[in-house]
């Protein structure tokens, strides 16, 4: 049997086991509903698609494309930080596009660390924010993440710790998984941290789109001289349902971007250009669907948030991002969030993310992804509540 040192370090993937479940209760036939991955369950707008169909039918767009990504769709995303943020970029030199910002994350790890890099990444997390490094070689320090921590302590104590000094620091809000939020003013003290200690900043804004009620998210390029540490993901996949378009950014930083843009010239040849080009649409065209798509996902967590509160289970309702962090009701704690899940998925056919599996400060949680219809969520709602008075009996 072969070993190979880095996939020695990748651990087995947690979701697996809830995942492997569910698809054997369905072979058996049970309807189970699925609140596990984060995967956008709407069709992108048809504007976007039908750009994206005609531009198919263009010969000229059949060719290898660049691995920055077209002018055009750089300019669109400059334009966009522009409007939301009122940030200027140069889309020549501050702006990338990526693979989704998955690709980019990974690959970006691989530009800008060396094996023992140490990186200080939110614990819990999204599984790439950590593992994108682990694969590039570097060492993580966790920080832990939650209500109760105070943020600027834990990062001061961990720089204050270790040795070699962290090299990056990963700022995720709204976050995947936990949907915190922040302000602008907890950005100005991250750029300060990142200075003091001499960090780079990755941060990603992925669900910087999905907001309800009066939240609004910032930009950590909202911050004066932020370029000069910072750089910042963003994503299509949530803001207009296109996750399988594969498009993502990068923007900031001159010359991490140069780096992240010289490891992809080896790599790729950029998005097939048709998609490209039609992700220009969606950023440069009309933004009504964005609403569309944020309202959607308001008043699916209005319907499962007081589903859950009518039931005793008195989980936080997110300020944004498509997710509720919803702590395990007391009485099931010691059973951790993987056992949780399972008998969740086994007893009342609902499937959620086990909060262990975005790190081990989130064992006390379970995600609730909010990609299941109205209808289909007071089903579950129904499962969830003939679980939860089975087992507090
Ligand atoms: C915080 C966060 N960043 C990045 C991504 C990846 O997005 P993309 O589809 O652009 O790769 C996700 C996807 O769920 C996410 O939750």
């Amino acid at each position: 049997m072969r070993e190979f040192e880095k996939i020695k370090r990748l651990p087995p993937y947690v979701f697996s086991i809830v995942n492997d479940l569910k698809m054997q209760l369905r072979r058996a036939g049970d309807d189970v509903i699925d609140f596990g991955m984060g995967n956008p369950d709407q069709p992108t707008p048809q504007h976007i698609v039908d750009r994206l169909c005609e531009a198919a039918q263009d010969g000229r767009n059949h060719r290898y494309s660049l691995s920055r990504g077209i002018p055009g769709l750089r300019k669109a995303l400059c334009g966009w930080y522009k409007r939301k943020f009122d940030v200027d970029l140069d889309p020549e030199t501050e702006a990338i596009v990526t693979i989704g910002s998955k690709e980019g994350l990974a690959h970006l790890a691989v530009a800008i660390t060396s094996p023992g890099d140490l990186i200080l990444c939110p614990n819990p997390a999204y599984p790439i924010h950590p593992y994108g490094f682990i694969i590039a070689g570097a060492d993580i320090r966790h920080v832990p993440m939650g209500p109760d921590r105070d943020y600027f302590q834990e990062i001061t104590d961990a720089v204050r710790d270790s040795w070699p000094r962290p090299k990056v620091l990963i700022v995720n809000f709204p976050s995947n998984p936990t949907a915190q939020v922040v302000d602008l003013d907890f950005y100005v003290k991250v750029v300060d941290f990142a200075r003091e200690n001499d960090l780079i900043v990755i941060s990603d804004i992925a669900y910087a789109e999905i907001t309800f009620d009066e939240y609004k998210c910032p930009s950590i390029m909202q911050v004066p001289g932020a370029k000069d540490v910072a750089v910042e993901f963003y994503s299509l996949s949530k803001t207009y349902n296109m996750p399988g378009w594969r498009m993502g950014f990068m923007v900031g930083n001159a010359e991490i971007v140069a780096a992240l843009a010289k490891v992809k010239s080896y790599l790729d040849y950029g998005t097939f250009q048709p998609l490209q080009i039609a992700a220009a649409v969606a950023l440069n065209g009309p933004q009504e669907c964005v609403e569309e798509i944020r309202l959607r996902y308001q008043s699916r967590r209005d319907t499962m948030i007081s589903g859950l509160h009518t039931m005793g289970w008195m989980a936080e309702s997110p300020k944004a991002s498509m997710f509720i962090w919803a702590k395990i009701p007391d009485e099931f704690k010691a059973l951790g969030s993987l056992e949780f899940s399972k008998q969740l998925l086994i007893q009342g056919k609902v499937a959620v993310s086990p909060g262990v599996g975005f790190g081990s400060y989130g064992d006390d949680y379970v995600r609730i992804a909010l990609i299941e219809n109205e209808h289909r969520t007071r089903q579950a709602l129904r499962g969830i509540r003939n679980f939860l008075n089975a087992g507090s009996d």
